[in-house]
């Protein structure tokens, strides 16, 4: 079975949508709580130790209504079925999409082929515990006996992006490893890192799932050839371990057959930290809380997959966000974390995001005439206040934001966590009134002055409130995004799970790489040509 084929815009819910669009596209949010003093409950799901407060938006119990009926109307629940059962819904590249068997229960059953792939999953995990367990106890050494002291993940993309925000989001849980990144084909990037390190105390961790891509194989190229300049070749199984699905490639790299972890490729890239190539935060935080972490993204996958449309967090925050990009025809959505420690948060959601839900091509390879996959951005709060806020709040543009918040900090100082937490709360209250004309008046604003000072407020946000950062919680935040991601492709009748988009680059570079040593460079059009012949020049 495939993914059901339905054009959104052919629904009777979106014409009904499309309709009432029209009506309220101009009510503001303050008249509806005005008028409703049930609203925030109505629009509130506590599940577990989650508060997620969605009544700041712009929609009524009518428009909620019509979301959820789309939501019926493009058979999500069948879709839902189709990816946690192990069919091949990335039906481009052929394969099952099961990020989520890899935080299953070991009593669980998930089927690719008709192989129940829980108990591989279970092998690669006690693998992962127990090579953790050795190097964070320096019972596993380097080539001079000493213990490791240092951690180097080199990977791009899903290979690094969501291992570096998770070390990073729980910095507060980390062991005496440090912990370091080399993702960019910048030689700057690896070798900004390699000045810091001590070759005998280090250890390297290429994670790749193709084991093909330019950028991590040149770093981990480079990063060997400084090791071997230091330690002889036998050193190399001590220090280097891979994550890949290429197994015969990483042997021909160097690496020791007992050093490879490896992956499945029904596992997206861009989903895989729950696999070996989250290696580095097990190392990072160990191994007990990086289950916890996947714990956590089992809890959530339980709730998206069981609970009520109406009551589904993932669900219902895919379709506020359709409800703004596709009718308010809004172009990007803000994801503000009023926590330090969810300062890669953002660029970490641009690759589950974009790299999914960009896509202008339906399931039936038919160009498409409506929006899809939004923009994403953001930086922690309240730094981000003092930075791009003022375009939200009185800009011409109209961004849609997630607030996510903890209650409580990890280092539980009162004063500053006050402070932050009514930010938090005091953000959204503003985008949500404004100040009106009269407002600024009473202020005793002088008149030229009072148009600059007026907000005219209805800006919707989420407010995600979770008691605190923990592994378990942060597990549970990251899988409501992936399933966000997941719901929001099947509405718009796309492939979430491909990326050919990042292929043509890639091909033109390896054809231009070439050409530096060339003569005359004539091939392209006049830009390229000129700009090649510039760079030949001056390098
Ligand atoms: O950018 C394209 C992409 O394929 C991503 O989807 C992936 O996360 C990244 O490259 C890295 O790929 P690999 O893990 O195979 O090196």
């Amino acid at each position: 079975m495939s993914l059901p084929n339905i054009n959104p815009t052919t629904t009777n819910s979106w014409k009904k949508l499309q309709e009432h669009f029209n009506q309220v596209n101009n009510m503001h949010m303050k008249d509806l709580f005005a008028q409703d003093s049930e609203r925030a409950n109505k629009f509130t799901i506590k599940w577990d130790d989650f508060y997620v407060d969605f009544s700041k938006n712009r929609i009524t119990e009518e428009t909620f209504k019509y979301l959820l009926e789309l939501a019926n109307e493009v058979k999500l629940k069948e879709a839902i079925e189709s990816q946690f059962s192990g069919e091949k819904i990335n039906q481009t590249e052929g394969r099952s999409v099961l990020h989520t068997a890899l935080r299953a229960k070991k009593d669980a059953e998930f089927y690719v082929d008709g192989v129940n792939v829980i108990p591989e999953i279970y092998q690669v995990k006690h693998k992962i515990e127990s090579f953790t367990n050795e190097v964070v106890n320096g019972d596993r050494k380097g080539f001079t006996g000493k213990p490791f002291t240092d951690i180097v993940n080199i990977g791009i993309g899903g290979s690094d992006l969501g291992p570096a925000m998770v070390v990073e989001s729980l910095q507060y849980y980390k062991n005496h490893l440090t912990t370091h990144f080399v993702s960019n084909v910048d030689g700057d990037h690896v070798n900004e890192v390699i000045k810091k390190l001590n070759p005998e105390t280090t250890l390297f961790v290429v994670v790749s799932k193709t084991f093909t891509t330019q950028e991590t194989l040149s770093n981990a190229n480079t990063i060997k050839d400084w090791f071997l300049k230091l330690a002889t070749e036998d050193a190399i199984a001590k220090h280097f371990v891979a994550v890949s699905t290429n197994i015969e490639s990483v042997k021909n790299f160097g690496i020791d057959q007992n050093n490879i972890f490896p992956m499945w490729d029904w596992v997206g890239g861009r989903f895989s930290l729950w696999s070996a190539v989250g290696l580095s935060i097990s190392l990072a935080v160990g191994y007990d809380n990086f289950d916890s972490l996947l714990k956590g993204a089992n809890k959530m996958d339980e709730h998206f997959k069981n609970e009520d449309f109406k009551t589904n967090i993932p669900v219902v925050l895919a379709l506020i966000s359709v409800w703004y990009n596709n009718f308010f025809k809004a172009e990007s959505e803000a994801v503000i974390g009023y926590s330090q420690y969810l300062n890669q948060f953002a660029t970490y959601l641009q690759q589950g995001i974009m790299e999914s839900n960009g896509k202008s091509v339906d399931r039936n390879g038919d160009a498409i005439d409506y929006q899809t996959g939004t923009l994403i951005w953001g930086e922690p709060g309240t730094n981000s206040q003092h930075a791009f806020f003022q375009l939200i709040h009185q800009g011409t543009k109209l961004i849609p934001a997630d607030f996510i918040g903890f209650v409580k900090s990890l280092h539980g100082n009162k004063n500053h966590q006050d402070k932050l937490i009514s930010n938090f709360l005091a953000q959204t209250e503003a985008l949500l009134n404004g100040k009106t004309k009269q407002e600024v008046i009473d202020e005793g604003t002088s008149k030229e002055i009072i148009p600059f000072k007026v907000f005219k407020g209805n800006k919707p946000t989420n407010t995600i409130f979770i008691n605190k950062l923990t592994p378990k919680s942060l597990g549970k935040l990251i899988a409501m995004y992936e399933h966000k991601i997941f719901v929001q492709g099947i509405i718009w009748n796309i492939f979430s799970y491909d990326q050919f988009g990042v292929e043509l680059g890639k091909q033109l570079a390896s054809k231009i790489l070439k050409e530096f040593n060339s003569d005359k460079i004539t091939n392209h059009e006049s830009s390229t040509n000129n700009l090649l012949e510039y760079y030949k020049k001056l390098r």
